[in-house]
């Protein structure tokens, strides 16, 4: 079994390169593909960079080059709900393209594979969730600035290519997709990808913004943390 882990900046992957053994090195097309294993398990690492386009791109490479059995996706997003603080993690049980609008009556709706919310692994959802419980538990004091207790929430991703920092804006995605706990970039092209490859996916996501009018200074300011949280989150899934 091996996983594909994916991070959409250098900076949310830092510190999990960190817990990568036997590495070595692939690059392709202007990413670098870390084979290696984390506990024991098969893993190849990879930096997207950002938006659907990139992260649909290296999963693509993930699946057909380096056979990978799973896609994890993991990194920061905004809030799409008041219940979902800054430091909580978010695990899709779906995700959703929410800049894919073709008129008011078919939101969302991606043409001929004609499905709008694509479904995550129900087992990798589990895995993660536990992985993000045993986490969230053992919280390391340098984790713990923006948030001492972190829930858990499972629920929609929704990804579009656009930084959310407006109020109105994330309020318009809230209320349009379906059970929505967070906005970010790449999520649902990962889903698509792995969905017509057949391959399981899951997005573990921290938040690390409001994704409303003063969004951009939290970001800044959050993804050290946030990379300690992949870290973490990572090495207990893979156990
Ligand atoms: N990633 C982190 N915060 C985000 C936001 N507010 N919008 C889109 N992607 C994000």
């Amino acid at each position: 079994m091996t996983y594909g882990i994916i991070c959409a900046m250098q900076e949310e992957f830092l510190k999990l390169s960190e817990v990568i053994e036997n590495k070595e090195v692939v690059s392709l097309y202007g990413r670098d593909f870390i084979k290696g294993k984390i506990n024991e398990t098969s893993v190849v690492a990879v930096v997207s960079r950002i938006g659907k386009v990139a992260a649909g791109v290296t999963t693509m490479l993930l699946i057909d080059k380096f056979k990978i059995d799973a896609a994890i996706f993991c990194g920061i997003a905004g809030s799409l709900s008041d219940n979902v603080k800054i430091g909580d993690i978010v695990i899709s049980d779906k995700c959703v393209q929410h800049d894919f609008y073709l008129s008011d009556s078919d939101i969302f709706r991606i043409p001929l594979l004609n499905v709008s919310y694509i479904p995550a692994d129900e087992a990798l959802t589990e895995k993660a969730k536990a992985a993000a419980v045993e986490f969230s538990q053992n919280l390391p004091d340098e984790a713990k600035e923006f948030n001492s207790n972190p829930k858990i929430h499972i629920g929609t991703v929704a990804s579009g290519d656009q930084f959310i920092s407006s109020t109105q804006k994330k309020e318009w995605i809230a209320s349009k997709a379906e059970n929505a706990k967070c906005c970010e970039m790449e999520g649902a092209a990962v889903a698509q990808v792995c969905y017509e490859a057949n391959v399981p996916y899951t997005v573990i996501r921290v938040i690390s913004d409001g994704a409303d009018d003063d969004a951009d200074i939290n970001f800044e300011k959050f993804v050290n943390t946030a990379s300690i949280y992949t870290k973490g989150i990572i090495k207990s899934l893979l156990k």
